[in-house]
């Protein structure tokens, strides 16, 4: 019989995940995230997906100076950290669960003189919506945040609910499986959507999305 010795990291894409820190330099700073995958899982490590966002951000493609942005599933909170320097107000957001460690890797990341843009909240889609002001936000920023078909609609809903007319939407995706692609027809339903970007070496989509406008001719 073959013996085949478990190899916690055998697939080296995602060993990185497993260092205790992932160091970036964007927006003129040295950023160092903590991440503690054993313990917190999927959302105490950076994605892919956040690393391209934040090299999209950094780019210039979005005005962020003094936008009302707000982040969906941060995880680790590196895009909103990003989103902060680079002149946005954020509101940084995940699951209780994930949100201390959360906070600390903002406080640690941030100029105290920026703390007082940022904001760490808990958003699980779909719940407690009416915290957060309808259609309050310039920005809605998602990094990795379409995985799981169960959050889908509350997800949706939840975009729905932050969003004004002239609200954009980045969602940096990694298309894994068949059901993501529905998501994206599922939001196509609500929103104009357009792919804005490709990183081709990181296998990494940047959807730009916005409210309909109601058609006049309906
Ligand atoms: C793959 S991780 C991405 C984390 C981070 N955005 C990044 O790219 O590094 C997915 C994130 O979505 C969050 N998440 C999953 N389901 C959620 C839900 N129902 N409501 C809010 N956040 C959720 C997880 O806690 C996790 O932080």
């Amino acid at each position: 019989m073959a013996l085949v010795p478990y190899v916690e990291n055998v697939v080296p894409a995602l060993s990185k995940l497993q260092n205790s820190s992932a160091r970036f330099h964007f927006a003129s700073h040295d950023i160092v995230i903590a991440q503690d995958w054993r313990t917190l899982g999927v959302a105490a490590v950076v994605w892919d997906a956040a690393v391209v966002l934040c090299m999209y951000l950094e780019l210039g493609h979005v005005d962020l100076k003094g936008k009302v942005s707000i982040e969906l599933g941060a995880g680790t909170g590196l895009v909103g950290v990003v989103a902060a320097l680079l002149g946005a107000k954020v509101t940084i957001t995940d699951r209780r669960c994930a949100l201390e460690f959360l906070s600390n890797n903002v406080k640690y990341n941030l100029p105290s003189d920026l703390w007082e843009s940022v904001a760490v909240s808990e958003l699980s889609w779909g719940e407690g919506l009416d915290r957060f002001p309808a259609g309050g936000f310039d920005l809605v920023l998602g990094a990795d945040i379409v995985y799981l078909e169960d959050t889908f609609v509350p997800l949706i809903q939840t975009l729905q609910h932050l969003c004004a007319d002239a609200t954009v939407v980045l969602l940096a995706c990694r298309i894994r499986y068949e059901r993501d692609t529905k998501f994206l027809t599922m939001l196509r339903e609500q929103f104009t959507v357009e792919e804005v970007y490709y990183d081709k070496n990181r296998d990494i989509h940047i959807y730009k999305a916005g409210k309909q406008l109601p058609r006049s001719d309906l």
